[in-house]
């Protein structure tokens, strides 16, 4: 299962991620926000957080206008590792070397189709589980 979450600024884009992710037969939970209004996007980020590290969700997609925000949110809570991407090659190496468990965009930052394809590097990119990267992922927990 896959958490998703975002504010006003990422919305449109998480409407077209669901839209791909249903496509691509990925299970989801929606964690809102729901429409353009206005919103807080520390409410979307702790949701999604607290998801993955329960164990509900593997992982997560965050989205708000920069993906700034909402990724130095989600990175407050314990055992998330946040990552912003706004090129492949991000995608695939955080998920390689941090392994990362949410991603987040920027909306206003990274067009639609760069964002499909960095969700999808994201997703199919396991974690290399080398000795080094294990080392360190520890001593960032
Ligand atoms: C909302 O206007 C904007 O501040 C938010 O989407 C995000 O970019 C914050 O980092």
């Amino acid at each position: 299962m896959l958490a998703i979450g975002c504010d006003h600024g990422g919305y449109a884009l998480k409407q077209e991620i669901l839209a791909h992710l249903k496509k691509r037969g990925v299970e989801v939970k929606d964690f809102g926000t729901y429409n353009e209004d206005s919103c807080d996007y520390p409410v979307y980020a702790r949701a999604v957080a607290q998801a993955v590290t329960s164990g509900e969700c593997e992982r997560g997609i965050l989205i708000c206008g920069t993906g700034i925000g909402i990724s130095i949110a989600a990175n407050k809570v314990p055992g998330v590792r946040c990552a912003l991407c706004g090129d492949c090659f991000s995608a695939q190496a955080t998920r390689e070397h941090n392994d990362a468990n949410v991603l987040a965009l920027g909306a206003r930052v990274t067009g639609p189709g760069l964002a499909l394809k960095i969700v999808d590097t994201f997703l199919d990119t396991p974690f290399s589980n080398d000795e080094r990267h294990i080392r360190r992922i520890s001593l960032i927990e």
